[in-house]
């Protein structure tokens, strides 16, 4: 290898290559860091002034110019690489207000000052980033329906910009608030954004629904039953177990009470139901006297009133017919049902002793006696033979719990009939409940006898 020598060393000529290039760069970089500065790089310390201005929701950019310290200061027109965060908005009074200045290092792409002096241009156009929602800030979106976004409006000054950016998560069939940001690239290195609120909201109040009777009618001194209810949302589903219910029912009182049923759903929605019970007047020997019982032709009168029943019989021979004063009042109270939508079809009306007598025939065959006489009037004792009593609905124990019995139950009164054998009174008329059998009394007599909540025997005083 070669080798220099230096006094009595020898130093190989590749480490003298190295030493010299290493002090090189020493001398380098401390004379970079006092002198040479200004030779490899310019230092670009402009002034920005930047004014801006809002008006109805525009932000402008006016009047954009850099002062350069190093030659005479000059206005330079801001291109659109100088729109900045525009979001720091306040809400601007009378619709003008001169905004802030900010001292702003300016982009090194507009080169020296020297240079700007070329882009001066004496035509100062305003320019403005309109970045703004369209819509509401919050917007509430009712659960299960869809979230039509509105969108932004987003340009620099006339240009729309398209290139908006949206991110969101909203999710339709779950209530919540969501957010929706929106951002718009202005250059590079701004970036706007803006945000909405997306309220997925459930206003639709839960259902109650009140089975049996919404109107129910009590005797005295018996125990109320609840019938039942349910209660069902559209976003929680079956809520029954959240009904409060409120019932201040005394039955050993008459007169009308109400029952609440209460619910909420989890988005605070209330549902309110209501029952109407009615404590019937309390039970009572309408007659405490002695009735009056008078026999004419064989046919029995009780203070006034033709009664037939298992003790009570008809001659052979009685066949009036349909009577035609009960009949009308039956075609009344058939029309006003229908009017609700009720069928109170005609089953059976007037039968004579032998239509009775072949009845009663056939059901002992079928059932056997002791049956029969639960349900069949034995030929005589039928007070389809007064020509006063109708079978309407159906002659079926399945009548009992339809709108048509109940309805009778509740309004036969207001026309003139009883249903003469009520329910669980087996005991007093022999009868099984017969929903579907009513009595014309006329409607003085029958309304007397529907209040006291009694059979025709019981008011009547033979029970
Ligand atoms: N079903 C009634 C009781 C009658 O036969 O008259
Ligand atoms: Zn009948």
């Amino acid at each position: 290898m070669f080798t220099i020598r230096v006094g009595k060393r020898k130093i190989k000529l590749l480490n003298w290559i190295i030493f010299i290039l290493v002090l090189f760069f020493i001398i380098y970089l401390i004379g970079s860091v006092f002198f040479m500065i200004p030779v490899f790089t310019k230092s670009y310390n402009y002034k920005l002034v930047k004014e801006n201005y809002e008006i109805n929701n525009k932000v402008f950019f006016k009047n954009l110019w850099f002062t350069c310290k190093t030659t005479e200061e000059y206005k330079i027109k801001a291109e659109n690489n100088f729109i900045y965060d525009a979001l720091e908005k306040d809400l601007i009074k009378d619709g003008f207000k001169k905004r802030k200045q900010k001292l702003i290092r300016v982009n090194k792409s507009l080169g020296t000052c020297k240079n700007d002096r070329d882009l001066y241009k004496k035509n100062h156009s305003d320019n403005y980033v309109l970045f703004k929602l369209n819509g509401e800030k919050e917007k509430k979106v009712i659960y299960g329906n869809d979230y039509n976004d509105e969108y932004v409006t987003a340009k620099i000054s006339d240009k729309v910009i398209k290139n908006v950016n949206i991110i969101s998560n909203v999710n339709k069939n779950k209530i919540g608030k969501y957010l929706v940001t929106y951002t718009m690239n202005i250059s590079k290195d701004y970036t706007q954004r803006l945000y909405r609120i997306v309220n997925v909201k459930d206003e639709e109040k839960p259902v109650i629904k009140i089975e049996g009777e919404k109107n129910l009618f009590l005797n005295y001194s018996e125990a109320y039953k609840e019938p039942g209810y349910t209660a069902v949302d559209n976003y929680d589903g079956n809520i029954t177990n959240n009904v409060e219910v409120k019932n201040t029912v005394n039955s050993k009182k008459t007169g009308t009470y109400k029952i609440t049923y209460k619910v909420k759903d989890s988005s605070n929605n209330v549902a309110i139901e209501q029952r109407i019970v009615t404590v019937k007047e309390q039970n009572k020997t309408v007659n405490k006297e002695e009735p009056k019982i008078q026999v004419k032709d064989g046919i029995t009168y009780v203070n006034g009133v033709l009664i037939v029943n298992k003790t009570y019989s008809l001659p052979k021979n009685y066949n009036p017919k349909v009577n035609k004063t009960a009949l009308k009042a039956l075609k009344n109270m058939q029309a006003d049902a229908k009017a609700l939508g009720l069928d109170l079809k005609l089953v059976s009306g007037y039968r004579s002793y032998e239509t009775q007598k072949k009845l009663y025939e056939n059901y002992v065959l079928k059932d056997g006696v002791e049956k029969a006489n639960t349900y069949s009037a034995k030929p005589g004792n039928s007070e389809h033979q007064t020509g006063l009593a109708f079978d309407i609905g159906k002659v079926d124990s399945s009548f009992a719990n339809t709108d048509e019995a109940k309805w009778i139950e509740k309004n036969a009164h207001l026309y003139g009939f009883i249903v003469r054998y009520p329910k669980d009174k087996i005991d007093v008329t022999g009868y099984i409940y017969e929903p579907w059998h009513v009595r014309y009394l006329g409607v003085d007599l029958a309304t007397k006898v529907w209040e006291s909540n009694l059979t025709l025997e019981e008011y009547l005083g033979l029970k």
